[in-house]
């Protein structure tokens, strides 16, 4: 079973003038996808403290998903793809592309969104838009493929099987 560690990244969810209604969607989602929440935690919009995070839950923790909320839009508080790009070692702009190739097809907002994914050791970290909407839109249509991204990350499917 897959670890994974949500960070939603709220200036008003960390002060408790907001609800965090959009991680409560990604840990719903990813449990019923088999996924387990090793750790789920609300920050604010702060680089430093987003990147620690991001370093704790991959280097210590071990978790094989880190997903985000939030942050990603033109706000001069929205700092999140700058704290993942701090942490990764690779990128994995293919799942940032097809959430807003997808997304174009919901809201031509989406474009907006500057969400970027990538890889640090084990761990794949996906940045989500910052509305319950955006996530569930944007989380439950690459579930299915993460599965074996993961997979080839742990080194568990070593061949992409053709069909
Ligand atoms: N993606 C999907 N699928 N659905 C949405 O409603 N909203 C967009 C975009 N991506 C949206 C979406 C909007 S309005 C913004 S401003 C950006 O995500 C950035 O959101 P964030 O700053 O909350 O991360």
């Amino acid at each position: 079973m897959f670890k994974v560690g949500i960070i939603t990244a709220s200036d008003k969810g960390y002060a408790h003038e907001r609800v965090d209604e959009s991680g409560k969607v990604i840990k719903e989602i990813v449990e019923k996808n088999g996924y387990s929440v090793a750790k789920y935690l609300v920050l604010p919009d702060d680089e430093a403290m987003l990147s620690k995070e991001m370093i704790y839950m991959s280097d210590e923790m071990k978790v094989n998903l880190i997903l985000t909320t939030g942050g990603t839009g033109f706000s001069e508080r929205d700092v999140t793809p700058e704290a993942t790009l701090k942490v990764v070692d690779k990128l994995a702009p293919g799942i940032v592309e097809a959430i807003r190739h997808y997304s174009l097809s919901i809201t031509k907002r989406a474009m907006l969104s500057r969400a970027v994914s990538g890889i640090r050791n084990k761990t794949l970290i996906i940045n989500l838009p910052g509305s319950p909407k955006a996530v569930r839109e944007s989380l439950e249509y690459i579930i299915d493929t993460l599965q074996h991204g993961l997979e080839i990350l742990q080194g568990i499917a070593s061949e992409c099987a053709r069909k």
